[in-house]
């Protein structure tokens, strides 16, 4: 008999009918008499509970129905006779397809912590929490993809190992397979010629690059595929293997990168509250649950839902770098040295703790921040006239933070040429980049989504360990 998946089943109308329903146990309580399973397979958040009668089975078999187990079951789908599901299905024959050992299956049905569970990321999906986070994160993968082609952009997958540094930040895992302990050597030190690319090669830290040499072809595309960066820090919004969206437009500067940025963010928050409701709703009470255990002013202003739509609803800021400045620099944190990094003036980088200051204290709305001193920015973004800051934008978030980075792209190849010397990136190894300065440059521009940083804004979830199935931080790549 075929199965029917949990989320169809409860969308049935009982009429007595037979089917067949497979899946993980949650709970198992009841008496002697009676059983009430509650089965879950995935498909939703909820599940279908399964009333086994005590003289039909055999007590040897019930008591095999234990939390984590999987089972078969083939039953009448009738009216719940209890509160909280209108279907359930009275069971005429259980089947165990795999049993879960009570005392050892680490997964008990009570509340476990985000932390612990994190150490059981192999079994962490069978939770109601992460089976919703991952189910969203599968939500938010189709809306990006759905997002772009309806606009007609061009998907391109960019290497993923490369020579190029295209943050120029030089925080990147070299890829290699020297034999580590006999590295070849020349009179100038390691002689990369003998290494399997030929040449010193590291995993991308970004797809721009390359993206920026299709969008000089195809005008539109995006990326979306893995980064990876080998910086040591261990908080709770950095990753050492994230995903990134990038998307590039031919002819658009960066007025048009803001209006693309902030239309896609607000199109995948309401694709998953009109596709994933039963999740979000779910984890927008696991929010509210989570914080009654803070003080007051610790909680959070909106609940997960409410803010979801506040941030649809609302024009992002846009102010420039040097507005943002002042405003800080004449905020009481700042003149009160509340904040752990004074705000001295131009130059200074924001930190997270002024980032948020803006996001949640002064404006309470998302906010773009553009016109970047060019010294803490890359060396490809646009220059502006006044020869100190470049056409950049970052999008704050609240409670996240930075979650996109863009800028219009520098297209004159002297004015690129001549940063990138001041800057001390390399010419010869990004001689390709620089051609497409030379033949038929252009105005463009693009910016990168941080997905997991999105997931979180969308779940509530506080950590982006929490986010990915298996993260990758410092220190950490079991699984
Ligand atoms: O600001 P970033 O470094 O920008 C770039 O890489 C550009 N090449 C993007 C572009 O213009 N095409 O990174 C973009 C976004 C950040 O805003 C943040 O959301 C996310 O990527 N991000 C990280 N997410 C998780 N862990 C990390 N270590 C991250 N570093 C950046
Ligand atoms: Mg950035």
């Amino acid at each position: 008999m075929k199965r029917i998946k949990v989320k169809s089943l409860l969308n049935e109308k009982a009429k007595g009918q037979e089917i067949c329903v497979k899946g993980w146990v949650r709970t198992r309580r009841g008496s002697k008499n009676v059983s009430f399973i509650a089965l879950n397979d995935g498909s939703t958040i909820s599940n279908i509970q399964v009333v086994a009668e005590g003289d039909h089975f055999e007590e040897d078999l019930l008591k095999r129905i234990t939390t984590g187990s999987a089972i078969s079951v083939i039953g009448i789908l009738v009216e719940s006779k209890g509160g909280g599901q209108n279907v359930e299905v009275l069971a005429a024959a259980i089947e165990i397809l795999g049993d879960a050992d009570a005392d050892e299956y680490p997964l008990q049905p009570k509340k476990h912590s985000l932390e612990f569970l994190r150490e059981k990321a192999h079994l962490r999906f069978r939770t109601n929490t992460f089976s919703a986070v991952f189910r969203l994160r599968h939500a938010l993968t189709f809306a990006v993809h759905k997002f772009f082609n309806d606009k007609g952009f061009s998907n391109i997958h960019t290497p993923i190992i490369t020579g190029a540094d295209a943050e120029g930040a030089g925080e990147m895992f070299q890829v290699t397979n020297f034999d580590l302990d006999n590295i070849p050597k020349n009179e100038n030190g390691i002689d990369y010629s003998q290494d399997f690319f030929g040449s010193k090669t590291n995993l991308t830290v970004s797809g721009q690059l390359e993206a920026e040499l299709a969008a000089l072809a195809l005008g539109q595309v995006y990326t979306f595929g893995p980064t990876f960066r080998a910086e040591n820090s261990n908080t709770s919004r950095h990753l050492s293997e994230f995903w990134m969206i990038e998307p590039e437009v031919a002819f658009a500067d960066l007025e048009e990168n803001m209006d693309l940025a902030e239309e896609f963010l607000k199109y995948c928050i309401q694709y998953c509250i009109t596709n994933n409701e039963d999740d979000l709703r779910f984890l927008d009470k696991r929010l509210e649950d989570e914080e009654k255990n803070l003080k007051k002013e610790e909680r959070s202003e909106m609940g997960l839902l409410e803010r979801l739509q506040f941030v649809i609803e609302s024009d992002f800021v846009r102010l420039t770098y040097r507005e943002a400045i002042d405003i800080l620099r004449n905020s009481k944190p700042n003149k009160k040295k509340k904040f752990q990094y004074i705000i001295e003036g131009f130059g200074s980088d924001l930190q997270s703790e002024h980032e948020r200051y803006l996001v949640e204290k002064k404006y309470k709305k998302p906010v773009i921040i553009t016109d970047y001193p060019k010294g803490i920015k890359a060396f490809y973004m646009k220059q502006n006239e006044d020869g100190e800051t470049v056409r950049a934008m970052d999008i704050l978030f609240p409670l996240i933070g930075e979650i996109v980075g863009g800028s219009q792209r520098e297209e004159n190849l002297e004015k690129l040429t001549t940063r990138m010397e001041e800057m001390d990136v390399d010419k010869e190894e990004l001689w390709w980049y620089l051609e497409s300065r030379k033949f038929g440059s252009c105005t463009h521009s693009g910016f990168g989504l941080g997905f997991e940083r999105l997931i979180m804004f969308v779940s509530g979830m506080k950590n982006i360990r929490d986010v990915i199935p298996f993260p990758r931080t410092p220190q950490n790549a079991e699984f």
